[in-house]
């Protein structure tokens, strides 16, 4: 079975670290007899923007709909265009035509990789964020009044549906079941949003009754904060609305050690429309360019893909190269972020041969 994904690097150390995703993946493709076909877009990128007016073709979704996925880079570059206008025509439109309503992040301390906190080794660190990725807090719902006078005011809607909410609780208590532990956290703020967060917790509790085997519990988003620090070992599978999913999601692999080794998919768990994989971290200006860039966000984007197709082994020995070579932490080897002094390609070589072997 051949499977059709789309890439779109976008800008930035994007261009930089989608060839050595793509090199990892045809090693592992390789080795595992699995095949990916893939077809290169150069839209949804800044100079795309310059050239066209716009970050996207107008056929852009009749173009990428029938992929099976959809491997990205990273997007935005504010010299060149205002980072609302770059993510909201591009990335934010992928996630909401193609329903890509679970964004799902890990965050796990990988030995190799120092974290800034302290007395926290590997195995101590090891939780899923599953965060609600269509509606919530980042609605279009809303407007301006009397924009430029005294009288200014703002107004921007939170829309939370039963649909929408029950449709992520799902996917995290199924992806909490199929774990050892078993737990889900959810991230809530019902003391203070006193509307629709009471009515979060209610689906939550609601859900939880299907999955008497999952143990559950619950935080307030500013203390689960704290906790993600404090006690990152408490957790497993942490669920949270579009705002509150989306801090969790940077604070989790923060704690982790470097934003460069991040991993995330956007999935459309029908499979409906492709889903989409891509790093935590942004395009980077400031080290674009200079080769410098840690291409294990990417490449560990492309292990999520291959286990988002049902390759579990070959996601598995993705991942295990990664950490295999973060472990020796040779000093030639291993980017800046990590506090080495190698390079993008030094990186991205001792991996793919750690996939080969
Ligand atoms: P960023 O993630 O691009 O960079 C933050 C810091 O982390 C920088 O110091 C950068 O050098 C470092 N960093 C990031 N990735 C790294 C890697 N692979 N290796 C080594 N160091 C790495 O976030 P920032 O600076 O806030 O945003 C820059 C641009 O990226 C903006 O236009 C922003 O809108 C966009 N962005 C795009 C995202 C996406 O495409 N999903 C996500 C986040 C930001
Ligand atoms: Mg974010």
């Amino acid at each position: 079975m051949t499977h059709r994904i789309a890439v779109i690097a976008g800008d930035g150390i994007g261009q930089e670290v989608m060839p050595e995703g793509l090199r990892a993946l045809e090693a592992a493709a390789n080795r595992f007899k699995l095949d990916l076909a893939f077809t290169h877009f150069d839209f949804g990128n800044c100079d795309y923007y310059l050239a066209h007016g716009k970050m996207l073709p107008e056929d852009w979704f009749e173009q990428l709909k029938d992929f099976d996925a959809i491997f990205f880079g990273a997007v935005g570059w504010p010299e060149k265009v205002p980072d609302h206008i770059s993510l909201w025509g591009s990335l934010l439109q992928f996630r909401r035509r193609f329903d890509q309503y679970i964004n799902l992040r890990p965050c796990r301390l990988m030995a190799g990789v120092k974290s800034p906190l302290a007395n926290r080794k590997p195995g101590d660190v090891d939780f899923y964020v599953v965060r609600e990725n269509t509606e919530g807090e980042y609605s279009s719902v809303g407007g301006k009044m009397y924009e430029g006078t005294e009288r200014e005011i703002v107004i921007q809607e939170t829309v939370m549906s039963r649909f929408g909410i029950d449709r992520v609780l799902k996917y995290a208590f199924e992806l909490a079941q199929k774990r050892p532990r078993r737990k889900l956290t959810s991230a809530t703020k019902s003391n203070g949003i006193a509307i629709t967060m009471p009515y979060w917790d209610e689906r939550v509790d609601a859900m939880a009754k299907n999955y008497p085997d999952v143990s559950t519990d619950k935080y307030h988003i500013d203390i689960l904060t704290a906790n993600f620090v404090l006690h990152p070992d408490w957790f497993d599978v942490v669920v949270g609305s579009n705002l509150f999913g989306d801090i969790l999601s940077d604070l989790g692999p923060a704690c982790t050690g470097t934003i460069g080794i991040a991993p995330s998919a956007n999935i459309n768990p029908e499979g409906t429309f492709p889903s989409l994989f891509e790093p935590v971290h942004g395009s980077a200006p400031d080290i674009a360019g200079k080769g410098v860039a840690n291409p294990i966000g990417q490449i560990w984007s492309g292990a999520m893909m291959l286990e988002h197709f049902g390759y579990k082994a070959a996601a598995d020995h993705m991942v295990n190269a990664i950490e295999a070579v973060l472990a020796q932490a040779n000093p030639l080897v291993i980017t800046r972020d990590l506090g080495g002094q190698g390079t993008t390609l030094t990186l991205s070589d001792a991996i793919v041969s750690a996939i080969c072997r």
